[in-house]
């Protein structure tokens, strides 16, 4: 950690960040032709995926991404003319998203989550020895351009906290010391393969070409789930558990328990006046029996059982 650094975390100095924090209309250069042509072909294709044009405005702000590495001036002013919107209304989505970066961007955006369970974890320590390992803060990049460091939020990873993200790829049950092999070896440009998902991280703006819509072809490949994440599923199928069919759950629904049915005066309302099975106890599964034939992992609604890559795009 340099000597300034540490002045500016004990509040002696005002911070000098490795980039200055640059207003969003910074660039008023123009696209060129080419350019600018390929933008406008990929941005109608975007478009026609939508019955109203401005709600293709958060993968478009990708695709300036993809260009620009970040959201510019002129990439405002793009997106406005492609969805007839005001450059206002523009930046107004543009400032509220984290994922769009209103100053140059390092290749490769590596997240420390620290939110609660990390945390706790051990996400604030790896946060705090990475951002001193860099030399960089909270959204700041470092002088190679290679890594822009960040704070991040929960990641529905929480089963592998603590979690590292990068470029929005999983790095699960991260240590101080991963981490920091981690941007060591980004920076050195090695490829790094994440805990679960593609073979390999890709740099910034290819990532934010595949955010604005364009498949790279990487979204099915390696693990999406591991056991975490599965252990419900696996408790599930032993116990032959099942979830029934949103017909099952109506028809077995007592008339004084339908939400249309207005409650007595002193009657349970809700199974938050219910106690919680005991650890062990099966509960009520409303659907009987699981049919003959029929696996658990055939039956379980909305369980992902093959391991999908849903939820990390
Ligand atoms: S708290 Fe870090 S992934 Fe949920």
């Amino acid at each position: 950690m340099s000597e300034a650094h540490v002045e500016a975390r004990q509040g002696n100095l005002p911070h000098d960040p490795i980039h200055h924090k640059e207003p969003l209309h910074a660039s008023e250069q123009d696209y060129s032709p080419q350019v600018l042509e390929q933008l406008r072909r990929d941005a109608a294709e975007v478009i026609s995926r939508y019955p109203q044009p401005r709600s293709a405005l958060l993968p478009l702000l990708h695709l300036v991404q993809s260009v620009d590495g970040y959201v510019t001036g002129r990439g405002v002013r793009f997106c406005a003319e492609q969805l007839d919107l005001s450059a206002a209304e523009v930046s107004g989505v543009a400032t509220f998203y984290t994922q769009y970066k209103r100053h140059p961007n390092g290749d490769y955006t590596v997240g420390v989550c620290t939110n609660t369970l990390c945390a706790i974890m051990g996400g604030d320590q790896i946060y705090e020895e990475v951002s001193d390992h860099l030399g960089v803060g909270h959204d700041e990049t470092t002088p190679d351009g290679k890594v822009t460091l960040e704070r991040v939020e929960c990641n529905a990873a929480c089963d592998y906290a603590p979690v590292v993200m990068v470029n929005w790829e999983f790095f699960d049950n991260q240590t101080p010391e991963t981490t920091k092999e981690l941007v060591d070896r980004l920076r050195r440009g090695e490829t790094v393969t994440p805990s679960r998902g593609p073979s390999r991280v890709c740099d910034f703006r290819h990532i934010s070409r595949v955010l604005a819509g364009f498949d790279d072809g990487l979204a099915d490949e390696g693990p999406g789930a591991g056991g975490p994440s599965l252990e419900g599923l696996r408790i599930a199928q032993e116990q032959g558990w099942r979830a029934p069919s949103p017909q099952e759950a109506a028809d077995d629904e007592p008339d004084d328990t339908r939400s249309d049915v207005e409650p007595e005066a002193g009657e349970q309302q809700s199974s938050a006046d219910t106690p919680a099975n005991a650890p062990g106890e099966r509960p009520e599964s409303g659907g009987g029996e699981p049919e003959t034939g029929t696996s658990g992992r055939d039956t379980i609604a909305g369980t992902d059982a093959d391991g999908g890559k849903e939820g990390q795009e």
